[in-house]
């Protein structure tokens, strides 16, 4: 066994973590990383069989503590029971990773409700701001404590086919560094800012194959679409103790850039 183990801090034996939205895509694949790194995992869903199956699925892959549960990030009664099962399961909770977060394409601005900015709000932003303050407490008494968003490259980019979603994530990414600052030398907070990674709700959100194919043509510098593994090694950097110098601070994991011609005229 060699001295020197350079993926030692990359392990997060001890941590507990909540990832929300994680029964598939980005939040599965971020789940099952930080429970093949050594933590314990809640994955937090709308869906709650689902939740509960790709859990089974995790914890049989990586021989780790994988749970699923129901939870509507949405409502404050749902945080506060997946919170408590969490720390009454991990008996506490050092990882918060808010990964829920969607909205439809809307190529007309005139044309966009103002309840869609709201709903679009509620499930970007407050949610994330209701998860991390109810987790708070438990994070405050965790060692290498973080919480960490998945933001959306298109809040830092002229997004204008998305602009209910992007600028909820782009307020999300003022929450990030603000609570990072409130929180400083207690718990870290990160955000990565995803570029595009093909998942099934690009259909349901209304971006067509033709355009799908479009986001494909590289700007991007590595000329490829990302893949939930992309996302959840950043993420893992970011919760372990190799990210413990790292906070306040939006990382892109984004394949290079290249979204902001994204969905065309
Ligand atoms: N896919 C991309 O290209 C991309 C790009 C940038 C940012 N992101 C962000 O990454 C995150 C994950 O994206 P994805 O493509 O894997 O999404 P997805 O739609 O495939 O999965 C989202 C998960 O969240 C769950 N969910 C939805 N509403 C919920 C709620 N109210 N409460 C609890 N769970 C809820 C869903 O059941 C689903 O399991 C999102 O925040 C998204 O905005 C994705």
């Amino acid at each position: 066994m060699p001295a020197f183990d350079a993926f030692h801090d990359f392990r997060m034996d001890g941590h507990s973590a909540i990832v929300t939205g994680g029964a598939q895509n980005i939040g599965a694949g971020i789940s099952r990383t930080l429970c093949g790194a050594g933590a314990r995992v809640m994955i937090a869903d709308l869906d709650g069989a689902r939740a509960s199956a790709t859990a089974a699925e995790i914890a049989l892959e990586t021989g780790g503590d994988c749970r699923g549960m129901a939870c509507d990030v949405t409502k404050a009664t749902d945080i506060d029971a997946v919170v408590a099962a969490a720390v009454a399961a991990f008996g506490g909770l050092s990882t918060l990773v808010n990964n829920v977060g969607w909205g439809d394409r809307q190529p007309d601005p005139t044309a966009i409700a103002e309840d869609t900015f709201i709903q679009s709000y509620k499930l970007n932003t407050v949610s994330a701001y209701r998860m991390s303050m109810a987790c708070l407490p438990h994070l405050l008494k965790a060692d290498n404590a973080s919480i960490t968003n998945s933001g959306s490259f298109s809040s830092a980019v002229p997004a204008y086919d998305i602009l209910p979603y992007a600028t909820a994530k782009a307020a999300l990414n003022q929450m990030m560094v603000s609570l990072a600052h409130l929180l400083n030398k207690k718990v870290r907070v990160n955000s990565v800012l995803i570029g595009t990674v093909m998942t099934a709700g690009y259909a349901d959100a209304g971006i067509l194959p033709e355009m799908q194919q479009r986001m494909l043509h590289p700007d991007s510098l590595t000329g490829r679409p990302g893949e939930p593994q992309d996302v959840a090694n950043a993420m893992l950097w970011l919760c372990s103790r190799a990210g413990s110098w790292i906070s306040g601070q939006t990382i892109n994991v984004h394949g290079g850039g290249g979204v902001v011609r994204l969905f065309g005229q």
